[in-house]
């Protein structure tokens, strides 16, 4: 290969995937593959020789771009998956030609890191002290490296050195949820040997938000047990309805009982540029941690989490270790990113959130925000208006949590109907909703983070649902069991 070669074959990839994303909103959201498409990608042999650029960017487009997940689509409403930042999607091919390990070091990479992750810092309002965070793969990863840290944190407080001696011996360390934190804090918990039978469950009020007099009434029958309470899990914005916590009173107790205050703001977190919310996430900042994802409603393209913590000692005391191979004189003060977190090689995600930010500036990025968010009003305006369904939550943020309620169905009905509802959206191919459990319901939740989605998109989102649910009905109407 030439450099001729690669320069061709790059022109043409540019304008491959300009096509590309200049033809998502006139396509099917998502449709399922055909048998023949998915066998060419499972059933691929090993090639032995090679292969040209120009033939493989001809399989691209020809087995792999028309098969794309949805969430490009301004249609596209499901889970918490974002369309790409343009701005986003270049500097990935730059990020990818540098190819560095952001592990630490003086170059690029590792220094606009550091920018980067203060600007998000900065976004939302959280304080930064220098070297307080690192981007990640997510926030399932950012929670691991977050309550690493609580938990070493609060070990040490019981005389204990985790790293040393491990869990053994101590005491059951105990974290508070609610039944709508997101499961990856689950999964932090019984990586890191705490054991989620360690998470209690905290009630909710009806707005879904963490009720503190439950907390403080866990956290004294723990104490009471001798066991170890230390850490309170809050949620800028829950995946299920965008509930957001009230801060001050969780950090209020959090103080007073020397507990580790975690919010996650995977989805939520930037919703605080929205004037309209802001209000939403006053004590946010007095957090012990954040962990958040650019690459959902920043749109930086996957993978991109981040997590922020206010003491940069304890993230650094809980992942540092510096074999002697890895020794760097000119590492200065703040010493690797691989100090901090759970990675060594580490890729260039800070190239693409540098260019997603400075691309919108803070006011742009704001006005998306705050589109989504006005778009998720009034789609709960137009299923409370609709007398077939029925809004379940309040829109705090930019996720609308409804379902479908004809007449004439019992709950256990309703339930069996709202939880195929949304397989039955997607597979029409015009919209793409998708549904989940709120309480003891089954419900749909269309969340929005495209800005350029349009109210007549949200008109087709509820015909497309209703019109689905019409045809699922008449299978569970109670008239036609006897038929
Ligand atoms: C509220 C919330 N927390 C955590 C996560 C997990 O984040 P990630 O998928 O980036 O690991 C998600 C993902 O949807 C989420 O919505």
């Amino acid at each position: 290969m030439t450099p001729d070669d690669f320069r061709a074959a790059a022109h043409a990839a540019a304008d491959l995937v300009s096509d590309y994303l200049d033809g998502l909103p006139a396509r099917p959201v998502w449709q399922p593959m055909d048998g023949t498409a998915r066998a060419a990608l499972l059933d691929a042999p090993l090639p032995a020789g090679g292969t040209a650029l120009t033939e493989l960017l001809a399989a691209v487009e020809r087995d792999v771009l028309p098969y794309p997940m949805g969430n490009g689509n301004p249609r596209f409403f499901g889970w918490v998956n974002s369309a790409p930042a343009p701005a986003g999607v270049l500097a990935t091919l730059a990020a990818a030609a540098m190819n560095p390990s952001s592990a630490g070091g003086d170059h690029a990479d590792v220094h606009l890191e550091r920018t980067v992750v203060r600007w998000i810092a900065e976004l939302v309002g959280f304080p930064h002290p220098a070297g307080g965070g690192l981007l990640t793969s997510g926030t399932s990863m950012a929670t691991i490296v977050c309550l690493a840290a609580a938990r070493n944190r609060a070990a040490r407080a019981a005389g204990w050195d985790v790293r040393e001696d491990g869990l053994a011996g101590l005491p059951p360390l105990v974290g508070y949820v609610t039944g709508e934190t997101h499961s990856c804090v689950r999964k932090a918990a019984e990586l890191l040997g705490l054991g989620s039978r360690h998470l209690r469950t905290v009630a909710t009020g009806p707005d879904g938000r963490l009720d503190t007099a439950d907390l403080r009434a866990a956290i004294e029958r723990d104490r009471a047990a001798g066991l170890l309470p230390f850490l309170v899990v809050a949620s800028a914005g829950t995946v299920g309805t965008g509930a957001v916590d009230a801060f001050h009173p969780i950090a209020d107790l959090c103080a007073e009982q020397g507990l580790w205050l975690h919010v996650d703001g995977a989805y939520g977190a930037f919703g605080r540029l929205d004037p309209a919310i802001a209000h939403r996430y006053a004590g946010l900042e007095r957090a012990d941690s954040l962990a958040l994802d650019p690459h959902k409603w920043l749109g930086v393209p996957v993978d991109c989490g981040c997590a922020l913590v206010r003491d940069t000692g304890e993230l650094r005391g809980t992942f540092s270790l510096v074999p002697s191979y890895l020794r760097d004189e000119a590492a200065g003060e703040l010493g690797w990113f691989s100090e901090y977190g759970t990675e060594q090689t580490r890729p260039f995600r800070a190239l693409k959130v540098w260019a997603t930010i400075a691309h919108r500036g803070r006011d742009g990025l704001a006005r998306d925000i705050a589109r989504c968010t006005e778009l998720a009003r009034h789609l709960g305006e137009l299923v409370t208006a609709d007398p077939e369904l029925e809004l379940l939550a309040e829109v705090q943020t930019s996720i609308t949590a409804f379902r479908y309620r004809p007449a004439g169905l019992d709950e256990a009905g309703l339930d069996a109907l709202n939880r195929e509802l949304p397989a039955a959206v997607q597979r029409r191919g015009r919209v793409f909703v998708t549904g989940a459990r709120l309480g003891d319901r089954e419900m749909l939740r269309a969340c929005l983070l495209n800005a350029t989605t349009t109210e007549a998109d949200l008109a087709l989102l509820l015909a497309e649902v209703k019109s689905a649910a019409a045809d699922l009905h008449t299978i569970y109407r109670p008239d036609t069991e006897d038929s």
